[in-house]
């Protein structure tokens, strides 16, 4: 077999069989198809798509590039939730507790932030001494104990994503639907959940700019979990203004706590709760929506919830003090309040500019090797449909070091004002069950 009849064939617009994807992943795996054969190939796909035999096809190739993790040792059904990123999207931090709480098994891999988008391993991090690398024997048995584990992705858990993302981010060719989907299914794949929720978002701080495009990536998904057997739904939720109100590591996980003490951001509980009824469904633990919503508040209400992320917080080796008190977590050296110079509706806050904004701040890494600072970042006090008045609050600014050039002024850009009234935007749009 030859890569370059591969290309020409991807080109023509034709599929690729599963014995020319075997060849492209393995060879591309071990080193002897060189990277700008394969760019090609994955412009050509960027360009003509994938059917879903071949997405599925693709998949699967990437799956067994590395270790899959088997499960089977923890009883009951597992369940993990994957979100397609966004910012301030700290849903891991208080879903997995809660349906935790409720009884589900949460054995779930997170990863760290880059650009504009947050991690959760970067987020429960700014908890001091919490370690995200465990052994398999490690987190199976802490599932099995406390029903929940959050850690990092091992280093052998599909390798041909590694490389080929790390190809799609200097190629321009990320944005592309079977190559988003396979990319994303293939470690949720490897990670072995038996159920697998997936919350595809869509706007200007997404992979996706439209709800109907993150519909389209979202079916893709679940067409890869069918070939696999496997419960798979989807949620289509909007990330064109952050999800609550906190971007920031440490900020986040304070608000997280806040979440699972009933005190958390209305947008951001109400997408906790309906994503958590969809686990609690698909792992039998409820039988309908209503059943539940109903579970998931009285762990709220009853403190389970929040004593699971105890309970994960202390088998993790990180401080519980930080999360009974979040107080103690790492605090800023000072904050800012930055006031509205202008009145009206807020209609738009633009989520991809304040992830960067809060990147700028140290929040977040420009590379892979930058640091992260758990304390600084962005605490918005206005959001969409909010009336604002002159002087008014917009936001607390947490930092450390002072602000970068231009950085107020880009701030004040990400504010939208109009004179009529205007309705919140809907923040789900659509569950694919
Ligand atoms: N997240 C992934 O893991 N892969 C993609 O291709 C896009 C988002």
């Amino acid at each position: 077999m030859r890569f370059v009849d591969l290309i020409e064939k991807k080109k023509q617009k034709q599929p690729l069989t599963k014995e020319e994807l075997h060849f492209f992943i393995t060879g591309y795996v071990r080193g002897d198809i060189p990277d700008y054969q394969v760019s090609a190939l994955l412009m050509a796909i960027y360009f003509n798509g994938m059917n879903a035999q071949e997405t599925a096809w693709l998949t699967e190739e990437m799956l067994y590039s590395g270790d899959v993790i088997d499960l089977s040792a923890i009883s009951g059904r597992k369940c993990d939730k994957h979100s397609t990123g966004g910012v301030g999207d700290k849903t891991s931090l208080s879903l997995a507790p809660m349906v935790a709480a409720c009884g589900a098994k949460v054995a779930k891999m997170s990863g760290r932030g880059l650009g504009h988008t947050g991690g959760t391993l970067d987020k429960v991090e700014s908890v001091n001494g919490f370690q995200v690398m465990r052994t398999q024997e490690q987190f199976i048995s802490q599932v099995n104990d406390i029903g929940l584990a959050l850690i990092g992705q091992t280093a052998t858990l599909v390798p041909a994503d590694k490389k080929l993302y790390a190809l799609r981010d200097v190629t321009a060719t990320v944005n592309s639907i079977p190559l988003i989907a396979s990319s994303i299914m293939s470690k949720k794949l490897a990670a072995g959940s038996d159920t697998i929720l997936l919350d595809v978002k869509f706007g200007e701080g997404a992979f996706m700019e439209t709800s109907d495009k993150a519909k389209e990536l979202a079916e893709a998904m679940i067409a890869i979990g069918s070939h696999f057997g496997k419960d798979v739904k989807a949620l289509i939720s909007n990330m064109n203004q952050p999800l609550g109100n906190a971007i920031g590591n440490a900020l986040e996980v304070k608000e997280a706590i806040a979440t699972l003490q009933g005190k958390g951001p209305e947008d951001f509980t109400q997408l906790c709760l309906e994503a958590g009824s969809i686990m609690l469904m698909q792992t039998g633990i409820a039988r309908d929506e209503e059943n539940a919503r109903k579970q998931l508040l009285e762990v709220i209400q009853n403190g389970k919830a929040l004593e699971k992320l105890v309970a994960m917080v202390a088998a993790q080796e990180g401080d519980v003090e930080q999360v009974l008190h979040p107080e103690l977590l790492p605090q800023a050296k000072e904050i800012l309040e930055v006031t509205s110079r202008e009145e009206g509706y807020v209609k738009e806050l633009h989520a991809l500019e304040l992830g960067t904004l809060a990147m700028k701040l140290g929040a977040g890494r420009m590379v892979k090797e930058d640091p992260v600072d758990p304390a600084v970042g962005i605490v918005l006090n206005k959001k969409d449909g909010d009336y604002v008045n002159k002087g008014d609050i917009l936001a607390y600014v947490h930092i450390n070091h002072p602000l970068p050039q231009h950085w107020l002024e880009d701030f004040y850009q990400t504010y939208v004002f109009t004179q009529e009234k205007v309705e919140k935007q809907k923040l789900i749009h659509d569950i694919i069950r």
